[in-house]
This record gives structure tokens, sequence and C-alpha cells, in this order.
């Protein structure tokens, strides 16, 4: 697969590859001899030994249980990497049996899930990537990897970087949403913010692009279920933020539960040997998931742990996270054939190349540093950079006539809901070591910003997901004393995340009509949302003047709601998750093929693609989302109607500000080619830009594209683009756009 253009423009790209090059080629000859010296002194044993990842003592995210024999096995040279252990002081335990009492003295290297945060808990992933703001998603991954770093764990199990379009799939919550382009762009960020541009520095981490690849596909939306597609939907959607991760340096990839195309991704030749290690020439290694080396058993391409071990290591996977089938049948395999040494070279290679730019080998307790565990965690600076992506993940889906920011001094609020006062569901799923103590809860930053100026009421309202009845009155009560309510619902912070799908996208429980009940009083509601996939809202969008989605925004939940809802950070933040109208409507994006009877808008006209029971469109689109102010699209224009492949596009548009106070908006640029080797997507997003515009500012936005913007795979896989007319779209969102449209000759 070709570079992408978008990850980067020529100059940039070639800068970046001079210095990975650069790097790496002065560590490279160094390194190369180093690793190669010691692989000559390895049996293959110890070779095999580097290839297995044995759980720790913390939360087991694996079925496997941790081998007893941990402790012999170190000394043994069995074990190459622990998981799900961190703190300063067990992982120089352990590293001091594995660099004092083996053999050949090789240090461990120790993989956590530091996925939005470590003790400073950030939004989930899902929330952080309606930001927009890459600058802002680097630098959580960047305090992430701080603290991290100082708690012994120098390898964390992110990003995830697979792309979702069913909001049935917990796992949802973990990625940057339905969009390959910005998915990219996203996990370029976080890869960069995670390992920074040295590995040796000491507070950078080596990130691990998972699930590779297709996992988001699962069919149904069901957890772990199959997933089956035609390769250009494969190369088109689901591995661009791999190659960018890849492209952007990333040291480790994680393979996927799901079998793809029949064919599980921990076996799957074409994907790890073809694609990952031959055509993206990926120099680092990729890791299993947890137990997937013998689930091979289970799904069914294996009959044993030895075959599963052979199938794995075969198609070059080259560490078995916690399935110990690589520990008990690989030197068999070797010793009966099946598998070549050249396999088990290749894969220890790539893993002690890993450990020694982590500068392990000259430092083993780099990591364990018990004064940075104490000073660097949960500062000012990390909570700051918490509260500020937080505010900057908040959507405003609904503002009826500018009921929200709301005066300090308005009088009663009524804080009424079972995610109001909650502060272990603000962490969400996949929270490291994030502390509920630590959180600021909705209710507390909602007082602490009003600060007595008005009086605050809470009630719970209602459990989260409870099947049996409940009593609102207390909650009614709660809201008939109040000038506004704010009525924090949605899902439990566990509801989404691994192994988490559900079949219905409604807000669980009895909360819609803890809604209801509390909109029957006749005062004005907020409808704040605490979810982490796409919800059904149908009613509420209808019945409820304001509606803000806040995902799970971490450590500064409570601080960062308050500063959008007293107007302090006018939101800006957009979806990158369409949200339905029904779950029937699942899987739901916005970039789908026009079909040969797209639906017009004239609704008689039955013979077009649409249902009988709800629209096509998502009720909240890919890329929308509100402002306390307001922008106009104007004056769309290009500096040529026709382009050859050499030539750049250049689009411009005018914004502006017409409300009554500054804010910022995420303008997008979308494309659609009308007759191409194979059906186009009817908007495609190619570039957005984030601005921030003064009360009556007007300013004009720039956008290019160059041939390479415009590639695709024809119906022979073949990349390239087409002559031809293009539409362009430019709007605040997928759907509300202006259009113009060019030729490429
Ligand atoms: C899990 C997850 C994976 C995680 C790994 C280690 O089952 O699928 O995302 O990194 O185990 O905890």
């Amino acid at each position: 697969m070709l570079f992408p253009a978008y990850l980067m423009n020529a100059q940039e790209r070639n800068s970046k590859e001079q210095k990975i090059a650069e790097s790496n080629s002065i560590d490279r000859i160094k390194m190369n001899q180093f690793v190669d010296n010691l692989i000559s002194r390895m049996t293959l044993e110890e070779k095999v030994g580097q290839m297995n990842q044995i759980p720790g003592f913390f939360a087991i995210t694996s079925p496997v249980k941790p081998d007893s024999e941990l402790i012999n096995g170190i000394k043994k040279g069995q074990v190459g990497s622990m998981l799900n252990v961190i703190g300063a002081e067990p992982t120089m335990q352990l590293q001091k049996i594995a660099v004092n009492e083996s053999r050949l003295k090789i240090p461990l290297i120790f993989g956590y899930d530091i996925i939005h945060g470590c003790k400073t808990i950030f939004p989930i992933p899902l929330g952080e990537s309606a930001s927009w703001d890459l600058d802002a998603i680097k630098k959580s991954a960047r305090v992430a990897a701080d603290e991290a770093s100082a708690m012994g764990v120098d390898w964390t199990f992110a990003p995830m970087v697979d792309i979702a379009r069913d909001a049935r799939w917990g796992r949802i919550a973990e990625g940057a949403g339905e969009d390959p382009y910005y998915g990219s762009l996203v996990a370029k960020a976080r890869v960069e913010g995670f390992q920074g541009d040295d590995f040796t520095a000491g507070n950078t981490i080596v990130a691990c692009a998972k699930h590779y690849a297709a996992y988001g596909a699962a069919i149904g939306g069901r957890d772990y279920n199959s997933a089956d597609m035609s390769e250009r939907t494969l190369r088109e959607i689901y591995l661009p933020p791999f190659h960018a991760a890849v492209t952007a340096g990333v040291g480790t990839l994680m393979t996927a539960f799901c079998s793809l195309n029949g064919l599980p991704a921990t076996a799957n030749d074409f994907l790890i040997r073809q694609i990952l290690k031959g055509e993206w020439k990926f120099d680092g290694f990729i890791i299993s998931d947890a137990g997937s080396v013998g689930e091979l058993i289970q799904h069914g391409v294996a009959a044993n742990q030895y075959e599963a071990a052979g199938l794995a290591a075969n198609a070059q996977c080259d560490m078995d996270m916690g399935s110990l089938s690589y520990q008990k049948e690989l030197v068999n395999l070797v010793k009966n054939g099946i598998v070549s040494e050249e396999i088990i070279n290749d894969a220890v290679k790539r893993i002690l190349k890993i450990k020694y730019r982590l500068g392990l080998f000259q430092n083993p307790y780099k990591y364990c540093k018990i004064e940075r565990e104490k000073s660097e965690i949960l500062t000012q600076e990390h909570l700051s950079a918490a509260r500020d992506i937080a505010r900057k993940s908040i959507v405003l889906l609904k503002n009826t006539n500018n009921l929200l920011p709301l005066k300090r001094n308005i009088g009663k609020i009524a804080v009424i809901g079972p995610l109001a006062d909650a502060p272990q569901d603000m962490l969400g799923c996949w929270s490291a070591i994030g502390s509920p103590e630590n959180v600021t809860t909705i209710l507390q930053g909602i007082k602490k910003a009003v600060a007595n100026q008005s009086e605050i009421f809470y009630s719970k309202g209602c459990e989260i997901n409870s099947n049996e009845p409940e009593n609102f009155d207390e909650a009614v009560k709660t809201a008939e004393k109040s000038d506004v309510v704010l009525l924090v619902v949605g899902e439990a912070g566990g509801m989404t995340g691994e192994a988490h799908s559900r079949t219905n996208l409604d807000i669980p429980g009895n909360q819609l009509d803890l809604i209801k009940a509390v909109k029957n009083t006749g005062k004005p509601v907020v409808v704040m949302l605490s979810n982490g996939r796409p919800l059904s809202l149908k009613w509420i969008a209808n019945n409820v003047p304001a509606i803000i989605e806040t995902w799970f925004l971490g450590t500064e939940a409570g601080n960062a709601i308050a500063d959008v809802v007293f107007g302090d950070y006018n939101p800006s933040g957009k979806l990158t998750v369409s949200f339905p109208y029904t779950v029937g409507q699942e899987p739901l994006y916005y970039s789908q093929l026009p079909t040969g009877r797209p639906l017009q808008n004239d609704e008689n006209d039955v013979w077009k693609t649409h249902y009988i029971d709800s629209p096509n469109d998502a009720l909240f689109p890919f890329g929308f989302g509100l402002s306390y102010t307001s922008f106009e699209y104007s004056n769309l224009r290009l500096n040529r109607q026709k382009i050859s492949k050499n030539d750049t596009l250049k689009i411009f548009v005018d914004v502006k500000n017409i409300g009554n106070r500054e804010g910022e908006e995420v303008s997008q640029l979308y494309i659609h080619d009308l007759v191409a080797g194979a059906s186009r997507p009817a908007r495609e997003l190619k570039g957005f830009k984030k601005i921030s515009l003064k009360q009556g500012q007007k300013a004009t936005i720039v956008f290019s594209l160059i041939n390479d913007d415009l590639k695709y795979y024809d119906n022979k896989l073949k990349w390239m683009s087409n002559p031809g007319v293009y539409d362009i779209y430019v709007g605040g969102n997928s759907k509300d756009v202006i259009k113009t449209s060019f030729v490429l000759e």
C-alpha cells in the first residue's frame, strides 16, 4: 500500500523519515551488532523465552492464570515480558531477577493498558477524538507516558486504532471513530505522544497499535465475532490507521482476537507477513492479543496447542501474550522442522531491538524510579491537560433558545441522574490505575463552579440500568423547586470496552422514564450524556431543549463540564461517530456508497434505498457539533477548475462567526469522485481545520488536495486516481455543506 499522502506533506514526510533513518542508522549499526551477538549466544529455549509474555499480579485481562513457576521461569530465561505489572517497586523486583539471576541477564519489558491515562485519567479515546485537536490528543498520550514510565511501565498496549462503524460494539469507546482519514491522523498523534522522538528518553514508552486488523468490523457488533470483507474494504477503511502508526514509527502492534475472512488475525500470514512486514517493512514486533495464540484451537484452525503455536509463529506473530503456547511448544516445533529457526531469530531480533532502543540493556531500572513515581503522578500540569482536552471533547448536540450557557447566579440548579455523582463511571473503560477518589464528579464540578451563587439540589433519580420499576418522586420534587435541571444520564462506565456489546442503543434501564418525569415538571432541562458509544436519542432530541454529549471525561470530568455549562469554555467538539435514530440502522457511517437508487428528497418514490420505519441518515451525523455561537460558510472557490496529476488544488472558503461570542469551528472538507473504477462514497473526509473566530470575525480557510489524496483501489485493486469530475463539500459537519466541483485531467 502506497504512502497515504494525507498523513504528511512531502517535505514533512522526508524530514521525518530522514530523522528516523538517521537515529536508526546511528543506533542501527551498534544495535544490530549488539543484538546479533546476543542472539548468537542464546539457546533455542532462551530465544523462545523472549517470545513469551506472562500476566502479572495486577488486574488480569487475559483468561490465562499467571504461571505459578513465574519466578523460576524468569530465572531460566523463559520470560521476555510481563503484562499487568505496574509500580516502580514490583517491576524492579522482577527486573532484578531477570538481570541478576538469568544466564544472559536480558531485561524484561513491562506492558500495560495505558489507554487514556495512567493515574491522571483523560477522556475515553472516542471522547478525545471529538476534540479534533491533534496536539491535545498527542499531549494526552504524552502525559500518560510520563506517568506510566514513572511506574515501571515501558510499553503500553495503545493506541487502539480500530475503525468502528457499529455502535453495538463496546470497544468503539477505545478508538477514534468511523473515519479512516481522521483515525489515521489520531493514530499518528497518539503514537508520537507515547513514544516521543526518542525511546531512550526515560519518560517515553513504546506504543502498540491494536488490534490488527479489522476487529471493529465484528459481525453484528458482537465482540470477538468474525470479520469478513473485501480486500478493498480492508485496505481502504481498516488498514490506514495501522499504516499511519507504522509510518509514525510505532514500536509494536497487537493482533486482533477475530478471524478475518476465515483466518484468525493471530495466524494471518497475509496481514502479518505480506502486508505489515512485507509491504510496510515494519521493523518492530507484533504480539498476539491475550491468549489468542491458544484460541486458534477454538477458532478451529488448530487441533491443539502445538499446531496453534506453529500457525502463529509461521505467520510471524512474534510474541505470545499469556497463552504459554510458544513456551510449551515452539522448541519442539523447531526441532521437528515445522518452524524454522530463522523465524525464531527474526522474532527475537525484533524484540531485543525494542529493548535496546528503550535503553534497557544500558540501564534495566531506568523506569523503576521510586522518586519519579512520587513526583510525576497527578501533577497540576497533568490535571490541567486532562481538563483542557476534556472540555474540548464535549459535543453540544442541541441548545434551543440558547438555554446554555447558564448564569452562575441563576438561582436554583437541580443536578439529577445516576451519573451526576458517579466518580468510578467518569473514568470509563480501561482506566489503568485511575482512582475514583481523584475524580471531580459532575455534581462536584457544578457546585465548585457556582460557589454559592446559586443553590444546588441533587437527586440520583434512578439506577443506571435497573429493570425494576423505580419511583421518581424525589427527583421530580427536586426538579420542581429548581430554575433549571441538569439531568445526567447514560451508560455505566463499564458498559463499553471489551466484551461489552449491546443489542440496543437506548439509554439503559428506567432513565428515559426519569427524563420524561422531570420534563413533565415544565422546568428547562439540559440532558448531559455520559456514554461510551453512540446512543439512539430520538425522544430526547425531539423533547429536550439542550443536550450535551460528555462521554466519560476522566479525572477532571466535573470541572470540564462546569466550564462548558457556565460558558467559561465554548464547546467545540464534533462527533467522530454517527448517532442513529435507531439501532436498526447499524452499522451506520457517513461515508456510504450512493447505490443505484440513492434516496432523494422525494419521499414518495419508494423505489429508492430507504427504510419504511426510519430515516437513512444519522440523527446526529459524523462531524456534527454546535457552539454557543454560530458560523456561516460562503464563497467556496478553487485556484483552478481543472488540475493535472502534478498540480495542487487549493480550496478556499470564507467562515464567519455570526454569533455573539468567540468560538472554535472545525471546518471539514469532503470529496465525492463521481465516476470511478469502483463506486465511491458520496462523502470522504479529506481535510479539516480547527479555527477560533471572534464575534463577527471572518476568515478564509485554505485546504489543498494533491493527486495522492484522490487515490483509491479500483475494481482490480490498483491504487490509482481517476480522471474526471469530483464534487467538493465544505462545512461544519458531513451533512450541512456547500459544494463546488473540479476536474482531474
Ligand atoms: C485484552 C484486550 C487488549 C489488551 C490486552 C492486554 O484482552 O483485547 O486490548 O491490550 O488484553 O490487557
